[in-house]
């Protein structure tokens, strides 16, 4: 099929990729012309594990390629998909000038049948709206689908070509068929396209975002309740997780959720009801919970230290708001290093990919190290914030070696309080007891 994506971000890259390894033939739109061409020489924009290799395929198949005119992506997809920013307004909720815009001239230029799909996470209500500017001007049929995506950074070449679901809102028959036709060889194994309506579609990606969001929260609120009653949330976990109703994931607490989606859809969809006069109380409750969640290790921090953090430097491991990413977007270590600058401390960074994206945002206000023992060079204490695998299995000789006071502060809960106990260091993570030497 002829595939046009609209947008070269995170998702619409990973789409139009994935789309083209099927076979499918793909252009990928963007206006940024510098960026654009960088793809066309082969260039992945942003770090995501295997995106390479096909990305690479695909470009010297001839079946993936890109431009910077909409007007060529339009003559081109039988199926055009809408993959651009919906940022965060002021006020919390999506801000669709970017989607709407493309719309508009969509409506201008479209001359035969398209299938328009919003692949971006839009509020409840936005295909209606996109089908309405579009309608203004079209000279042709044409139908809007939502297709709303669910791929986990790090993870969403495998989330793309083996989906759970795919979610198709759509009430066009002659849409309908194509999405199936499209999609059919990423369902092999019987996972199903589910079709609903447009609205339900929309709200599906926010109510599934905004659960899964809730229920790290919520962990992370045992965790704090661990800590005053004695109890430790790693077996609590491991007791609550194998009651099949309840499930394994994303019941791991920490120092709180980021990323581009989960933070931002939560608000989106609390502000949302809001919108309808219906006030999503544990939404409220998450967004609150959650931003406090992110300095957690502050206080033990300041307690193990008198309330001193002048002149006490810090090494960090861990910057990007997950493993298998350099996304820097809301990370939790970016909060805490921010309260560790203001507090007056030093910070010397280490991160497997994304210490350029925070180099951006510091400059020289803290310094990166080369690796991950190099950043405990004339430290104080050793923080953890994100669970790069890397991280797993220290040489705790070394870091006993380096360190001026032999402490952790673990927002991830990487080690088991046992294995670090026999290791003689001072241990705080999240949930669990101290370990004070
Ligand atoms: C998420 C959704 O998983 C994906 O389906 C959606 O399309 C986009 O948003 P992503 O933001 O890439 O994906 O990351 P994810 O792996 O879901 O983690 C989100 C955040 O939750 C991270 O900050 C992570 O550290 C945190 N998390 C996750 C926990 O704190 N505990 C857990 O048990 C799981």
């Amino acid at each position: 099929m002829r595939i046009s994506v609209i947008g070269t971000g995170y998702v619409g890259l990973v789409t139009g990729t994935c789309l083209a390894e099927t076979g499918n033939e793909v252009v990928c739109v963007d206006i940024n012309e510098q960026k654009v061409q960088k793809m066309r020489n082969g260039e992945v924009p942003i770090y995501e594990p295997h995106l390479d290799v096909l990305f690479d395929r695909n470009i010297k198949a001839g079946r993936l390629t890109f431009s910077t005119s909409l007007e060529e992506g339009l003559e081109h997809g039988e199926i055009i998909f809408l993959a651009l920013p919906t940022p965060e307004d002021e006020d919390g909720s999506a801000d669709l000038s970017y989607v709407l815009g493309v719309a508009d001239d969509i409506g201008k230029r479209i001359t035969e049948y398209k299938v328009i799909v919003d692949k971006s996470t839009v509020p409840v209500g936005t295909a209606e709206k996109v089908q309405e500017v579009i309608a203004k001007n079209a000279k042709c049929d044409f139908d809007v689908v939502s297709n709303p995506e669910f791929l986990r950074e790090g993870f969403a070449v495998d989330d793309f070509l083996k989906p759970e679901r795919i979610v198709v809102g759509s009430s066009s028959q002659r849409a309908t068929e194509l999405m199936e036709k499209l999609y059919k060889p990423f369902v092999r194994s019987g996972n199903p396209i589910i079709i609903m309506d447009e609205k339900s579609a929309e709200l599906t990606k926010y109510a599934a975002n905004s659960f899964l969001a809730a229920k790290i929260t919520f962990m992370n609120e045992i965790a704090n309740y661990c800590e005053k009653v004695g109890a430790d949330v790693d077996k609590v976990r491991r007791g609550m997780g194998t009651d099949s109703r309840i499930g394994k994931r994303f019941l791991f607490p920490g120092i709180g959720y980021g990323g581009s989606c989960f933070p931002k859809d939560v608000k989106a969809l609390h502000k949302s009801g809001k919108d309808v006069d219906y006030d999503f109380q544990i939404l409220d409750s998450v967004i609150k919970v959650n931003q406090k969640q992110k300095t957690a290790l502050l206080p033990k921090i300041k307690t193990y230290f008198d309330n001193d953090l002048d002149d006490k430097t810090f090494a960090v491991w861990g910057l990007a708001f997950k493993p298998e990413t350099d996304d820097i977007r809301e990370a939790p270590a970016l909060y805490l290093i921010d309260e560790l600058l203001n507090a007056g401390a030093k910070v010397k960074a280490f991160d497997p990919e994304a210490m350029d994206n925070v180099k951006r945002k510091y400059e020289d206000r803290i310094q990166f190290s080369k690796t991950m023992y190099e950043a405990l060079d004339n430290t104080d204490a050793l923080i953890i914030c994100t669970e790069w695998s890397i991280f797993r299995t220290p040489d705790f000789k070394k870091i006993k070696d380096s360190l001026k006071e032999n402490v952790i502060f673990d927002g991830r809960n990487l080690y088991d309080i046992s294995d670090v106990e026999k290791e003689g260091v001072s241990y705080f993570s999240i949930g669990r007891k101290d370990i004070i030497l």
